[in-house]
């Protein structure tokens, strides 16, 4: 029998301009377009194998290893609902066309093979970022089930296409579909045909926008995106101020700043936007606070290292943006990350080495340093651990198709 299989590798992204609020929880519509940077997965990604079988008894997804549930009627069970409805209309439309992802099938398994949308599938995922680091991983996640399904059913989607299904996952996960600058319209219809991820332009257009990932280390449970953007929604007159006069101006301006590789501007509105979503959340009755005292020290030294540059003639030389915890993602040009690295260094003493991936630092490793003209007194240095690592990378590809020999499932479709 042949082996109905596909592996696909799918990116996370980090918004510049933030969604936050839903005005149907269950398709995953949201209240505001969004607009993010995909990072590379050379460094962060979440992999997924999918197969489908006729011997398989039910659905079935392991996450890391461990078995997933598959809930009725949850998101996961919608994606791949939705995912083996794409595949029946594609069967229904090509009765002659029995191709599936790199398997060769001879003409006696046509009628069988016409039929795997009927079959059970196996899922196993991974992502190589530790879940406990707080990084958002359900857009990778979602994003790569998503494909990977797609990429076993040999469907001819579009990653447009495919975005109206991982926005039902998690809606951040439909800017998963895209490398590079990405945009996700609200759209206006209640069915949610309209709500999908377009590419702003492609990591190409721009590849020098390198990010560095401070992780913060975070004591307490914190409010899921979830149900924090619902009680948002709810209680939030700000918000209704954000939606209406605030976003569609920065999706433009944001946009324009892309295309020409404006970092100045692009700079600026990041911030600004990752600002106003921490003030939406903190109009939320009860408040909700994602950033801790380690995250706005980060802040003000950003703005402290801008600040030294612009009053002496220069640009805005980074950007940080924060989402739901206190981690901070600085965007800037590769140039400047150098100094960032050794900023960071000043204030947070780290206890893991730099994992140097663009070979910025010889082998001794980065040592604390601020650029001229920066006053040290903005913030104080904090103890060792309270930014527990720094990932460096850049904007990043779409999701991959990759070899049999990357498959996360045994023979048995057991994980590996
Ligand atoms: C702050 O996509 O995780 O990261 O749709 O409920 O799964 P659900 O929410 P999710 O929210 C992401 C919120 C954010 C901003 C963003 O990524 O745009």
């Amino acid at each position: 029998m042949p082996v109905y299989q596909a592996t696909v590798s799918a990116p996370v992204n980090i918004a510049c301009i933030k969604y936050w609020g839903k005005r149907d929880t269950k398709l995953i519509l949201p209240t505001n377009s969004s607009l993010s940077v995909t990072l590379d997965q050379d460094h962060l990604r979440s992999t997924t194998t999918s197969r489908a079988d006729a011997s398989f008894k039910q659905d079935q997804l392991w996450l890391n290893g461990k078995v997933d549930e598959i809930k009725e009627g949850g998101r996961l069970a919608t994606c791949i609902s939705e995912m083996k409805r794409l595949r029946r209309e594609f069967e229904e439309k090509n009765p002659n066309e029995p191709k599936v992802s790199r398997v060769l099938v001879p003409a006696i398994m046509h009628a069988h093979l016409l039929q795997i949308s009927s079959f059970h599938v196996h899922i196993s995922s991974v992502n190589n970022f530790p879940t406990a680091a707080g990084l958002a991983s359900s857009a990778a996640g979602f994003a790569a089930l998503v494909s990977s399904l797609a990429a076993l059913y040999n469907l001819p989607a579009t990653p447009s296409e495919l975005s109206l299904i991982s926005r039902q996952g998690s809606g951040s996960a439909c800017r998963s579909l895209f490398g590079g600058f990405v945009a996700w319209q609200m759209g206006e219809k209640a069915d949610g045909s309209d709500s999908y991820a377009v590419e702003v332009a492609p990591r190409e257009h721009w590849p020098d926008i390198h990010a560095l990932i401070c992780v913060v280390s975070d004591t307490k449970k914190g409010t899921s995106s979830t149900s924090g953007m619902q009680r948002t929604v709810e209680t939030s007159p700000l918000l209704q101020h954000r939606i209406k006069h605030v976003v569609p101006e920065r999706m433009k301006a944001i946009s324009k700043a892309i295309l020409e590789k404006d970092f100045d501007t692009f700079a600026r509105i990041t911030m600004q936007d990752s600002n106003q979503f921490h003030a939406v959340a903190l109009d939320t009755d009860p408040p909700i606070f994602y950033m801790n005292d380690v995250s706005r020290s980060i802040i003000a030294l950003i703005t402290e290292y801008n600040r030294a540059s612009v009053e002496s003639g220069g640009k805005i030389k980074a950007a940080y943006t924060y989402d739901a915890g206190p981690n901070a993602v600085i965007y800037a040009p590769k140039e400047n990350i150098k100094e960032i690295v050794e900023l960071i260094y000043s204030y947070f003493p780290q206890t893991e080495p730099f994992k140097d991936p663009f070979g910025l630092f010889g082998a001794a490793g980065p040592k604390g340093k601020v650029v001229d003209g920066f006053n040290a007194a903005v913030a104080k240095p904090f103890e060792a651990g309270a930014v527990k690592g720094l990932i460096h990378t850049r904007v990043g590809d779409g999701p991959r198709k990759l070899g049999a020999e990357e498959a996360l499932l045994n023979a048995e479709g057991l994980p590996t």
